[in-house]
């Protein structure tokens, strides 16, 4: 059986396989609320086969959101929703995770195709931002946010902490904090965005201590027995990149003793100015290494997405979990696809019955025979 295809056991949750549909927003959410289209995006995705579908970034409180569209998990009535969401994953044989986070500076912005960037100041749709510190993004995100307070610190710890809860009481078995993306977590961390001179700022240890205090706080309310991971970005490519890396794998190693099930290796996003070298597989080295130097299994995304790449980046050890975002947006069924160029012609391993029968007892067969 190639290696993209066997099962993986975390804790006592075993995905089916080795790919995953990453965290991706819908933007389609009102007041947090999920709706029919979520609740038919993500039963499709987890009919298509992936051994995991991690359910997009939600956020931890309304100011937590990236966009007015974005999916919630701060009031006990999201549960019901969520709860839906989880079930139609797991009846179709994958794993329910979800991403939970807050988008600090990044966050009160349009919609992506209605701008992509932040909602403008007097707009009422629009709401106050905090970061770490009081630099804007930029670009089309350049609203300044306000400095957070040790105080604001607390409650968006909590926040992390009740909203781990209700993802549990909806039936998700797979937490993953959102500490990438040059969000709030993301931006604690990087020096592009922090540059306080308290006990959250300035060196590596201090810069790493939000994140740290999260995921201790969320680590004793969710359960032992499920995974708890987390999405980090380990490099900017800003051109300080190993610096950023080292300090990054004393973070990861630093959560992985305290508990962290898995990392899901992701970029920090954190300054306009980053050069990212987009191309077929090009983060996996740099994964790979995080999975290497700390010990502990791996996910990741970004442009691994031919079967050939993501059989290889399973095979050669580099990853335990590839996450195929785009392609399973062109083709919920992807993993079949995977299956089949990868000569593994048995479509009840990702499809369900009622489509793997057919496949599989008119193989071969010209259309006719399926009357
Ligand atoms: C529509 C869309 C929404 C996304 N939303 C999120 C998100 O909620 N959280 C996150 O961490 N990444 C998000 N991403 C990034 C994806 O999780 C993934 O890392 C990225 O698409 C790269 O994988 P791919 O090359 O297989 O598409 C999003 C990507 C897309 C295309």
């Amino acid at each position: 059986m190639s290696s993209a295809f066997q099962p993986f056991k975390l804790k006592d949750v075993t995905l089916r396989n080795r790919i995953a549909v990453p965290p991706m927003c819908q933007y389609s959410a009102r007041d947090g609320f999920t709706n029919e289209w979520h609740w038919a995006h993500y039963a499709v995705l987890a009919r298509g086969g992936a051994g995991l579908v991690v359910v997009e970034a939600t956020g931890v409180s309304a100011d937590g959101r990236i966009t007015p569209g974005c999916t919630g998990l701060w009031r006990d009535e999201h549960i019901e929703g969520m709860a839906r969401i989880a079930a139609s994953i797991k009846a179709a044989g994958s794993v329910p995770g979800i991403q939970i986070g807050h988008a600090g500076r990044k966050a009160s912005a349009n919609l992506p195709w209605e701008g992509d960037d932040h909602i403008a100041d007097g707009d009422s749709r629009g709401w106050e931002t905090i970061s770490p510190s009081a630099i804007a993004f930029g670009g089309g995100l350049s609203k300044m946010p306000r400095e957070m307070t040790i105080a604001d610190i607390e409650r968006v710890k909590a926040d992390f902490v009740a909203t781990a809860k209700r993802a549990l009481q909806a039936g998700f078995e797979w937490l993953e904090l959102h500490f990438a993306h040059g969000y709030l977590a993301q931006s604690f961390f990087s020096m592009h965005a922090n540059t306080r001179t308290d006990a959250y700022g300035g060196n590596a240890a201090g810069r790493s201590r939000f994140l740290i205090e999260t995921f201790e706080e969320v680590r004793k309310v969710w359960p032992e027995n499920l995974p708890l991971t987390a999405r980090f970005g380990v490099i900017e490519f800003d051109g300080r990149d190993e610096e950023t890396l080292a300090e990054a794998i004393t973070l990861t190693k630093t959560l992985r003793d305290g508990g962290l099930d898995l990392m899901d290796v992701s970029m920090g996003f954190s300054t306009i100015d980053a050069k990212v070298p987009w191309g077929p597989s090009f983060l996996v080295p740099t994964v790979g290494r995080v999975r290497s130097e700390t010990g502990m299994p791996v996910a990741s995304a970004w442009c691994v997405d031919a079967p050939s790449d993501i059989e290889k980046a399973v095979a050669t050890g580099q990853m335990d979990i590839v996450m195929v975002g785009r392609a399973m947006l062109a083709d919920p069924h992807y993993p079949y696809q995977v299956a089949l160029a990868l000569g593994e012609d048995r479509p009840a391993w990702t499809l369900p019955a009622p489509y793997a029968h057919w496949l599989s007892r008119y193989r071969g067969a010209g259309k006719g025979a399926a009357q």
